[in-house]
């Protein structure tokens, strides 16, 4: 069942703790999110999952996370400044300032008017001084993507690890972009946080591994509880392509404002490690990579056996961490009609992905016995590693069993004065609704099967 508005979506966020807007006792600031004691959680599950397919579940991967700011010379190479731009056109009659390609009917979403000025180009890289003097001569860029850190240190990765090809350098960190029009909740924002495989193949090997990338990911994003009638895939036409890329196919998710981009999978071709490579003319070099860089590196990789250099060619699976939280909270709300006319709400979210795994309620909360029986088994429970359960002490088992229902718990746990004399629990299901009666001894194993 798809969320029926974001608005929906806003306010669960807010009321459950999920996502805030910054600093919103002052106004806020455009296009920027805050997690909450919940959000936190969603947010490091989903990108412990990506982490997990793509590191731990790979002998061919390998994990980075690199700085932040950035040279401004290896985005000058890279292309993004002179390329990484939007258009903007501002309204004559309003003053504001748009997305010449997110218009309707060339008119001006504030006010109406067509009175636009030209589209120009609007670089969408912050910059930042660096050090304590701003003269404008010693600045670094926000990195836009996190890629172009990952092929900075591809010959660091491959020096300290021998990989030879097919191989790939994981990462996951925030990029900066700043967005004209930030909007539709956390779905564009100026501050993300990206999910990016740089997956190094043989030229000629690319479209093969292009299309094993997009399968891949399109399984991943099911088994994070996206439904597939609500994804579909577009094959960037040339002229929307980013200028390093041969091919890009887009996985589109059915958003409550639309279908629009979740992951882009690129194939990046040796643009980017030519352009980072110096004595290009030496390698083999396919792609149109930017000339006399001033890199002092080979980013190239030896076979073993011929001997022969090659810069290897990149596919790219690139997905942001906001849009997969928006992805999996819409897709997981529902408003449900229970038989006795009442309603629930529910965020039937994949276990794994559960900001909380396991609530645990004492029926009286002022009770020692209980509250001490419940702490125990929270604290037993805990120590699994599974992720946050929680000590659920507000002492009234309905209005908690919805709560937990709301923020996508899928199992309470509910000790009774009968607990106390026979060690017997209630455990409750999320999605079922239905209450088993069992040894506490079992929960172990019960919560272990949920997640597994
Ligand atoms: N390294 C390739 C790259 O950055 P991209 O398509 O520009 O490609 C990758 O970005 C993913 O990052 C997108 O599919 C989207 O999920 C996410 N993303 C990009 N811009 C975003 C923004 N302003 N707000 C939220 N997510 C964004």
């Amino acid at each position: 069942m798809p969320a029926k508005s974001m608005e929906e979506l806003v306010a669960l966020c807010k009321r459950r703790g999920f996502i805030f807007q910054t600093n919103e006792i002052y106004g806020g600031l455009q296009g920027l999110y805050d997690y909450g004691p919940l959000g936190v959680e969603l947010k490091s599950n989903l990108k412990q999952a990506w982490w997990r397919s793509m590191v731990y579940e790979r002998d061919d991967v390998e994990g980075l996370d690199a700085a932040i700011l950035t040279n401004p010379e290896v985005l000058k190479q890279s292309g993004h400044e002179e390329t990484f731009t939007d258009p903007l056109v501002d309204c004559r009659s309003c003053n504001s300032r748009w997305r010449a390609d997110h218009l309707e009917k060339s008119a001006c979403p504030s006010c109406g008017s067509k009175d636009l000025t030209e589209p120009r180009p609007f670089n969408l890289m912050f910059k930042t001084n660096l050090g304590p003097i701003d003269d404008g001569t010693s600045f670094a860029y926000l990195r836009p993507e996190t890629a172009q850190q990952t092929f900075t240190n591809f010959k660091n990765v491959v020096d300290s690890t021998s990989k030879s090809l097919p191989f790939g350098i994981a990462q996951i960190g925030k990029a900066f972009r700043n967005e004209v029009t930030p909007r539709n909740f956390i779905f564009r924002v100026r501050e993300m946080e990206q999910m990016e495989l740089e997956f190094f193949v043989k030229p000629g090997t690319d479209e093969e591994w292009h299309q094993f990338w997009v399968k891949n990911r399109l399984n991943w994003w099911s088994k994070q509880g996206i439904s597939e009638e609500k994804l579909d895939l577009y094959d960037v036409p040339k002229k929307e392509l980013a200028h390093y890329s041969k091919s890009t196919i887009d996985i589109m998710y059915k958003f409550p404002h639309g279908l629009e981009e979740l992951e882009g999978v690129a194939n990046r071709t040796d643009f980017d490690l030519g352009s980072h490579t110096k004595n290009q003319s030496e390698l083999s070099i396919n792609a149109k990579v930017v000339k006399n860089t001033s890199s002092n590196a080979k980013l190239a990789i030896q076979d073993r056996e011929t001997k022969e250099w090659t810069v290897p060619y990149v596919i790219e699976p690139a997905a942001g961490v906001e849009r997969g939280v928006l992805a999996v909270l819409n897709e997981s709300y529902e408003v449900q009609e229970l038989e006795d006319g009442k309603e629930r709400t529910v965020l039937s979210l994949k276990p794994h992905l559960s900001p909380i795994k396991a609530a645990v309620i004492p029926l009286k909360r002022n009770n020692e016995d209980l509250v001490s029986a419940a702490t125990s088994l929270k604290g037993k429970l805990q120590g699994l590693g599974l992720g946050r359960v929680l000590l659920e002490n507000s002492g009234n088992i309905g209005k908690s069993y919805r709560r937990h229902d709301e923020v996508g718990t899928p199992l309470c746990i509910t000790l009774d004065f009968q607990t106390l004399e026979d060690q017997t629990v209630t455990v409750r299901n999320r999605d079922s609704m239905e209450q088993e009666r069992i040894h506490q001894k079992e929960t172990v194993a019960y919560l272990q099967e949920i997640l597994k």
